[in-house]
């Protein structure tokens, strides 16, 4: 591994529902954590974090063939109307009905949706501000879900997220392919994007006043107030504002390798006081604490990819690709890392994987 990588203590907690708003909030109870050398999280407390039950009348999963060929048509829809967008009446109709398909298709299977969409964020530069567009709609509605959030509300999050950086996806690809630092003309540009994404969307005749001003609002990352007392603007913004930069973290670019979702975790779940905040635990709550799609190395010395969350945050279904001998495995091997000699040791990266993933056989092994 690369060394244990030092993390500030993250203590357990458990999540209480206010009656009054329906918002949960993050109360701490007595640390329960496991840290060790072949470690690098705090591993948290069972009890603490757990992976949402399956709901009763989940639709039928779709076969991993189904899932990737409907995940690279909903992109290319995607792709097609953020790329020079000039938002108008009819425009808005087609990204509204994308945005049902989409959220159709990750309601049949959301670890499918994740694996696919942190993979294609993740696989380098081709689309990434589609990729990245579609990531935080998935992981900010899950998020919104988990608050209790109003269905309204939700559905405005997820339109903004979708078209945050509408005024410059051409140039965030560009970026994401950039060695070097921006050049004063591109600063200025990305400066303004927020505001030109929300003036496009007033212009081009969006109706929804939240969606336009959370787009205008997603680089606020000051809350002013405790989540469930902020204004639905506020909170919806700060939600897209971490959302959108844990999401970066885990995607790879030209200048930079993604970073483990421990890291990522470290870097955007934890309040000032070291511990994960309201936020930081909807995201653990719901994505586990390594997310389909990131790799890991398992006490075996397997190296392989997530496919599903599991049981708890900790224990995510595995599919291994690679030995500890550094041998391939034939096919993809299915690891439930609830199991000891499985568990997850910690996370690494696709360069540290060095394999060229087949996304059909691996959604298969989970
Ligand atoms: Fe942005």
């Amino acid at each position: 591994m690369q060394g244990a990588i030092s993390l500030p203590r993250i203590a357990c907690l458990s999540v209480q529902r206010s009656v009054k708003t329906g918002l949960k909030s993050a109360v701490p109870v007595p640390m329960s954590l496991a840290m060790s050398a072949d470690t690098d999280v705090e591993v948290l407390n069972d009890a603490a974090v757990a992976a949402p039950a399956p709901a009763i009348d989940k639709p039928e999963p779709p076969s991993p063939t189904e899932l990737v060929e409907g995940w690279t048509a909903v992109t290319s829809e995607f792709a097609a109307l953020l790329h020079d967008a000039a938002p108008n009446a009819a425009w808005i109709e087609t990204l509204e009905a994308a945005k049902a398909r989409m959220q159709a298709l990750a309601g049949r299977d959301f670890d499918g949706a994740l694996y696919l969409l942190l993979q294609a964020a993740s696989g380098g530069e081709d689309r990434y501000s589609t990729h990245h567009a579609m990531l935080c709609a998935l992981v900010g509605e899950v998020c919104a879900d988990w608050f209790a959030w109003p269905a309204a509300e939700v559905d405005s999050l997820v339109c903004a997220a979708l078209t945050m950086n509408l005024s410059m996806s051409a140039m965030q690809d560009t970026l994401s392919r950039q060695l070097e630092p921006l050049s004063s003309e591109q600063r200025e540009h990305v400066d303004g994007h927020a505001e030109r994404s929300a003036a496009m969307l007033a212009e081009g005749g969006a109706k929804d006043a939240l969606w336009i001003e959370v787009v205008r609002r997603h680089h606020d990352a000051d809350l002013g107030a405790a989540l469930d007392a902020a204004a639905p603007a506020q909170r919806l913004a700060h939600l897209l504002h971490r959302v959108d930069v844990y999401t970066a973290k885990l995607s790879r670019r030209t200048s930079r390798d993604a970073v483990s979702p421990a890291i990522a975790t470290r870097d955007t779940s934890l309040g000032e006081d070291g511990r994960p905040d309201a936020i930081g635990v909807a995201l653990m709550r719901k994505l586990g604490l390594y997310p389909p799609g990131s790799f890991v190395k398992l006490a075996n010395g397997d190296l392989g990819v997530v496919v599903r969350r599991g049981a708890k945050a900790h224990t995510p279904i595995v599919a291994a690709l690679r030995r500890d001998d550094g041998a391939l495995h034939m096919s993809p091997k299915r690891r439930d890392t609830a199991r000891p000699e499985h568990a997850v040791a910690h996370g690494v990266t696709a360069a540290d994987v060095k394999v060229h993933l087949n996304h059909r056989r691996n959604l298969a092994a989970g």
